[in-house]
């Protein structure tokens, strides 16, 4: 056999294997006779480069570090799925269904399991993996094809008679073994745990390094068919997920056809009571209908199908006695009261831990310390308590009081009137505010300062070596090198990134300063209405407000915060320090995230006047037009839509509701 055979013949062997072992699960070689066959293929790539081939498995780390991930439109939306919480919800959903077929009999679903990571879409192009992506806002999305590349349940080549073009959607998750021993190893490096496969998942994804995902246990399971050209004819759902199963892609193998909503129940009960045995985490059922024809009468609401559903677990529950409550300081000094309480697994986890939000909601709950309570925990929110069973009150219950003082820093505690939150007036000076402030400052969204996480922070202010962001940029890099597990090279690489922040835009710099509710929306906004630091830091509470989606609450945040001569003074030592953005005028009339966009409104919205959604859309610079024509990309329809609507769907112009195009507004950062 001629070395390119050889090679060729390897590939083969090589993504059989694959196949088997990550798609049928039933593996014919063991891992150690794999190695072997993929050493000899690199070995004769190496020997002879011409060899290699984009989809060889030695490919799978193809590419270097990128410094960000481009944005891709996906060929048609990601949507969402609306969610059905209880058996009634559920009637519910199959009674619309039945009412929109106009059928007296039962429907038939494809039940599969929901599982817990994050959408990813995967494209074929002549059966060679092109481009995956992740859902992003349903429309773009970010181009993850280097790390997907490095999943090896994921063919780089479909097998079988491949269409000219095919579109896979599937979750990307981390199967609950490989995020534990991940955590060991976390642990052992002295790196921040993940708190669960999800977020391990997502981070993993976010890597612009693909050797490091490479090294993270995801794998892929693939839900639904995007776009398929070429390809054989598919009139369900079902036989969709066996073509995708034929091409080597990974499916569920629990889902199962049920007919109506006993079906769906009973799948759903069986899940339940196997979900803690699975190898991966769920939260919840899919129920779709399986008929494409009946998908295709059913269509859409705003974002989601009418054809599909979430059945969700319902949030786990157990009882426990609450022992003490601490406060904690968060970065805008707010007071957090935390239950301490006698651990009890909740949901696959033990919880000793758990959230009482703020002093109102311990009153409306009517808790005590010593009493028992409910905690509850549902998927990656804290754990919190629900309530209290008054009736095992023991008689020495002690009633919860907000401290005067900080417990951190010992400030005065302030409460304003109208407000839930209790906070610390102690600004930076507060090492808890101080610590939370660096971490924002240094976020990803913020200042982005790579390497800069929660260990490091608290030893710098452990060192004291910091007291201020403006403080890190004056760090010297020995100084660094000396604290515990850092080393020289890492030392250099921080001072670099913190240097590397020195230029930034307006709006990320204000995001950074961690103003009591300025998020990156409203951050962004202010930086718009302003345009640069000196009006918006003189500006009154009422000339703050007029900027859009400003309140009454954020232009006092901001006005106070400006006030702190405190806060003045880490400015103009930011700024000395060389931190700079640009600044410009006020920019009305700017492009804004809706500019170019054209929207019609038609029929009565369940909430927003006619005005309101108007202004709110032109706000985010879109124009709202009379009438309907092929320059009008989406129609916002309300109740007694009329032929504007009719005319939309004739033209193929996107409907939405006034929930969808709320989400829209979310979405662009104007909602
Ligand atoms: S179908 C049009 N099937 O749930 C239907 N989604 O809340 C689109 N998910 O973004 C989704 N398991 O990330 C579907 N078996 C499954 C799923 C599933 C998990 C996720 C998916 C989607 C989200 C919607």
């Amino acid at each position: 056999m001629s070395q390119a055979a050889r090679a060729a013949w390897l590939r083969d062997e090589l993504a059989r294997h694959n196949h088997r072992y990550y798609v049928l699960d039933e593996p014919e070689v063991s891992d150690a006779e794999y190695d072997q066959l993929l050493r000899e293929l690199q070995q004769l790539e190496i020997a002879e480069p011409a060899l290699c081939t984009a989809d060889s498995p030695t490919q799978r780390v193809g590419s270097a570090p990128s410094t960000a991930f481009d944005s891709v439109r996906h060929p048609a939306p990601m949507l969402s799925l609306d969610n059905a919480l209880s058996d009634d919800e559920l009637q519910a959903f199959d009674t619309r269904l039945r009412e929109r077929l106009g059928t007296a009999g039962t429907v038939r679903f494809s039940a599969e399991p929901k599982l817990d990571g994050l959408a990813v879409s995967v494209i074929y192009r002549e059966g060679v993996l092109w481009r995956a992506a992740t859902r992003g806002d349903g429309e773009q999305g970010e181009d993850i094809t280097a790390n997907m590349r490095t999943l090896r349940c994921l063919p780089l080549r479909l097998l079988g008679d491949a269409p000219a073009l095919l579109e896979a959607r599937g979750e990307v998750y981390m199967p609950v073994a490989g995020f534990e021993s991940l955590n060991v190893e976390q642990s052992r490096q002295g790196l921040k745990l993940f708190v669960n496969p999800r977020n391990a998942a997502a981070g993993s994804l976010r890597q612009l390094d693909p050797r490091i995902t490479a090294r993270r246990p995801l794998e892929i399971c693939f839900y639904a068919l995007g776009a398929l050209e070429g390809g054989p004819l598919l009139t369900t759902h079902a036989a969709a997920l066996a073509a995708l199963r034929n091409w080597g892609l990974r499916t569920s193998p629990e889902a199962r056809l049920v007919q109506g909503v006993e079906g769906c129940r009973a799948y759903f009960a069986d899940l339940q009571q196997r979900r803690a045995t699975l190898p991966y985490q769920i939260d919840g059922v899919v129920y779709k209908v399986d008929e494409f024809a009946d998908q295709e009468r059913l269509g859409f609401v705003s974002r989601a199908p009418r054809w599909a559903i979430a059945r969700k677990f319902p949030a786990e529950e157990a009882r426990t006695v609450l022992r003490a409550v601490d406060f904690q300081v968060g970065r805008t000094g707010a007071l957090t009261p935390v239950a301490r309480l006698d651990p009890v697994l909740v949901g696959g986890a033990t919880v000793s831990n758990a959230t009482l939000h703020n002093m109102d909601e311990i009153a409306r709950k009517d808790i005590c310390i010593g009493d028992t309570i409910v905690v509850r925990r549902a998927g990656d929110v804290i754990p919190e308590v629900v309530r209290s069973v008054p009736a095992l009150r023991p008689v020495d219950a002690a009633v919860i009081v907000l401290p005067l003082q900080c417990p951190v820093c010992q400030s005065v505690v302030e409460r304003i009137e109208g407000e839930a939150v209790a906070r610390c007036t102690g600004a930076l000076r507060c090492r808890a505010q101080r610590h939370e402030a660096l971490r924002h400052y240094a976020s990803r969204r913020a200042l982005d300062i790579d390497g800069l996480g929660d260990v490091i922070i608290g030893q710098l202010i452990d060192a004291d070596l910091v007291q201020s962001p403006a403080d890190l940029y004056s760090l010297p890099r020995a100084a660094l090198a000396a604290l515990p597990r850092m080393g020289d090279k890492s030392a250099g690489n921080l001072v670099d990134a913190i240097a590397a922040s020195r230029s930034t835009t307006l709006a990320r710099f204000l995001f950074g300063l961690g103003i009591a509710d300025v998020g990156e929306a409203t951050a962004a906004a202010l930086a718009r209405q302003f345009g640069n630091l000196q009006a918006l830091s003189g500006a009154t509470a009422e000339q703050i407000e007029l900027t859009p989606d400003v309140g009454p609450v954020v232009s006092r945040h901001v006005t106070a915060f400006f006030a702190d001569p405190l806060n003045l003074q880490i400015i103009a030592r930011l700024r000395e320090a060389g931190v700079q953005w640009v600044e410009g005028e006020p920019t009305a009339g700017a492009v804004l995230p809706l500019t170019g966009q054209t929207f019609v409104l038609t029929g009565t919205l369940p909430t927003l006047s006619r005005d309101e959604a108007k202004a709110r859309l032109e706000a985010a610079g879109a124009k709202v037009a009379g009438s309907v024509s092929k320059r009008t990309q989406y129609v916002v329809a309300g109740e007694e839509a009329g032929s504007k609507l009719d005319k939309a769907r004739e033209l193929g112009v996107q409907v939405i509701d006034e929930r969808g195009l709320l989400e829209l507004l979310a979405a662009v950062g104007a909602g």
